[in-house]
């Protein structure tokens, strides 16, 4: 089959479309014919060398029709239209794992990133990891949601509790998992401030339901929420680009405030701000990935049409490394598909 490779880290020309053996489904296993599937920025970071095992077929979210079942699964016939559970590699037994935490546990990893995934033909697992999806649920949007709107939905219903006496500001909103977020907070009824870079980007986020909209490309969205919230601040911020945005982040918060990071896309912040987070009580609350259970529970809402994905573009394997430079420069909107 043809799969999208990161045979060794490096720039994009290391990522290269290959003729790779077809896997096979075990036991307890189905094969999926890919239909569709999601670039991320943690295959940038997978082939800059900061996370993941190349050589990897990459791709971590998947969604596809069961092409063929193990000899013990009975749930799925060949047909069946799948989404996957991307986070499939935990141990089991850890203290994390018995209590259900799955992303906490030491083995943690999944598809695309510390075992093959689905920019291929063909993706084999775990039929547990396996979800029936409605016929109305297009792939598209399927392979659109597990990692992102998975963790956006761990980081602000499971970690951060969000309720509708929230107030969530939601940075880099136009993100992948951003967007995700921003519907997320408005499904658990909180009242949501979308920040985003560009005034085009800001209006997009106005159609998506955000109660207020921020362009940080104009002014400094610490000042933005402060005239917004007559000075009080925010709840919750929900936070991926790191770096500076941070001190932003901490500063826009009430105090009391809960601080979601789960990702730094620009790298580490070079102040923690303790007088901030001291003087008004903060919390900083990381989440990673999704549990099984999360992960449910956000795609009932994707098909009760809660919540939906945007698609940015959708793009052949080899078109791959163009997705990685744009999502380097933060120039997409929703996800980058790949139809291999
Ligand atoms: N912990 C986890 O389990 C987990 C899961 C998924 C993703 N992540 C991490 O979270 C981060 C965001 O992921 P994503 O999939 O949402 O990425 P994405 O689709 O590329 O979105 C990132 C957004 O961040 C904003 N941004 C601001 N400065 C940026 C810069 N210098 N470069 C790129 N983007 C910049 C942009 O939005 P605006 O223009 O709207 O500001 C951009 O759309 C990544 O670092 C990723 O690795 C972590
Ligand atoms: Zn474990």
């Amino acid at each position: 089959m043809r799969a999208s490779v990161i045979p060794e880290t490096g720039g994009l020309d290391v990522v290269t479309v290959e003729e790779v053996p077809t896997p096979e489904a075990g036991a307890g296993d189905v094969l999926v014919d890919v239909k569709a599937s999601a670039v991320n920025h943690t295959d940038v970071w997978i082939r800059r060398g900061y996370e993941g095992d190349p050589p990897v077929v990459t791709g971590i979210d998947v969604a596809g029709e069961v092409a063929d079942v193990g000899a013990s699964v009975d749930r799925f016939d060949v047909g069946d239209r799948v989404v996957l559970y991307w986070n499939t590699e935990h141990c089991g037994t850890c203290e994390f794992c018995n209590d259900g935490e799955t992303t906490l546990c030491r083995d943690y990893g999944g598809l695309g990133v510390t075992r093959d995934g689905g920019h291929a033909e063909y993706v084999a697992v775990a039929a547990e990891h396996a979800v029936r999806l409605p016929e109305d649920v297009p792939f598209e949007h399927a392979a659109a949601v597990p990692s992102n709107f998975g963790t956006a939905w761990r980081g602000l219903v499971s970690r951060a509790d969000v309720d509708p006496s929230d107030d969530v500001l939601v940075l880099g909103a136009s993100g992948g998992v951003g967007h995700g977020a921003v519907q997320i907070a408005a499904h658990a009824g909180a009242t949501v401030y979308a920040a985003s870079s560009s005034a085009e980007k800001a209006a997009r986020l106005r159609e998506l339901g955000a109660d207020h909209v921020i362009d940080y490309g104009d002014r400094d969205v610490d000042d933005a929420i402060a005239e917004l919230t007559d000075r009080r601040g925010v709840d919750v911020v929900f936070e991926s680009i790191g770096g500076d945005t941070y001190k932003q982040a901490i500063r826009c918060l009430t105090r009391g405030g809960r601080l979601v990071t789960i990702g730094a896309t620009t790298g580490d912040a070079d102040e923690a701000m303790l007088q901030h987070v001291f003087w008004k009580q903060l919390e900083v609350i990381g989440a990673t990935g999704a549990t099984m259970g999360e992960f449910g529970d956000m795609l009932d809402a994707l098909f009760d049409g809660a919540i939906e994905p945007i698609i940015d573009s959708v793009i052949p394997l080899e078109e791959i490394p163009s997705a990685h430079e744009r999502l380097s420069a933060g120039d997409s909107f929703g996800k980058i598909i790949v139809s291999p």
